[in-house]
């Protein structure tokens, strides 16, 4: 499924002809999820649902117990979101994201299924995180880095662990270097596994492990780090 996605976004970057530039900046990042969701894109990964909960097999009990509270940066269209609410019943579950299309088919889906009170969604940077210290005990971030230079990143790591209460975990998943995505687009940086839990010790995590999480995608990069 997530190979669908991108494998969408890549026909829609052709057909539509809406081009990343490079380096990408956050409003060419925000103009192109956009565009890329205004055509009949919106159909298939709106109410279609296509992309099958984001991550089917991702084992959210295991990365993040019974946390009460969960964010999610760049949430998308909010599919994982609804599964972590099943899944995890947290009191507060969160999804920011740059994109306003992406967060009105998140809203629409929400809004017809019931659960815009237990899940809240706003626009919002990832490097920018509108939210107080210590309010979350978990961060997830899915498929979203991959748009972020090296210094935005530390900055989102440090966001995350700001807002992180002691304890809470961040669990990011990214494409690897070697990644086909990556390599037939310049305008996504891959990571490797190792570079990610470098970067989260950098940024003050406590200990940082690399889980397989079983998703049905090769050439992918997890940190799971542990606030102190
Ligand atoms: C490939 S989609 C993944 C969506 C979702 N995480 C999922 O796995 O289903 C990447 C998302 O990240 C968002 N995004 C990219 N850069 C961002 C940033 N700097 N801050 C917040 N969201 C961002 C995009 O708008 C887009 O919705």
């Amino acid at each position: 499924m997530a190979m669908c996605y991108n494998l969408g976004l890549e026909v829609t970057t052709l057909i539509w002809g809406i081009p990343l530039n490079n380096p990408e900046s956050p409003d060419d990042v925000r103009s192109f999820y956009n565009r890329a969701m205004e055509g009949p894109l919106r159909m298939l990964f709106g109410p279609l649902g296509l992309q099958g909960g984001g991550w089917p097999l991702l084992n959210l009990e295991r990365l993040f117990g019974d946390a009460a509270s969960l964010l999610e940066v760049g949430c998308g269209q909010g599919l994982l979101l609804e599964k972590a609410l099943r899944r995890l019943k947290p009191r507060r579950a969160v999804g920011v994201d740059l994109s306003d299309v992406m967060l009105e088919i998140a809203w629409e889906r929400l809004k017809r299924r019931g659960k815009t009170e237990t899940i809240q969604v706003a626009q919002a940077e990832a490097t920018t995180l509108p939210f107080q210290d210590a309010c979350f005990d978990g961060l997830l971030s899915m498929s979203m880095i991959e748009h972020l230079d090296e210094r935005a990143l530390m900055k989102f790591m440090g966001e995350a662990r700001r807002v992180l209460r002691p304890g809470g975990r961040l669990f990011v998943w990214s494409f690897s270097p070697r990644s086909p995505i990556v390599l037939a687009r310049q305008t996504m940086t891959g990571r490797s596994s190792d570079e990610l839990r470098l970067l989260a010790i950098q940024a003050g995590f406590r200990e940082a492990r690399s889980p397989r999480v079983g998703l049905p995608f090769p050439f992918s990069s997890t940190v799971l780090a542990y606030r102190e």
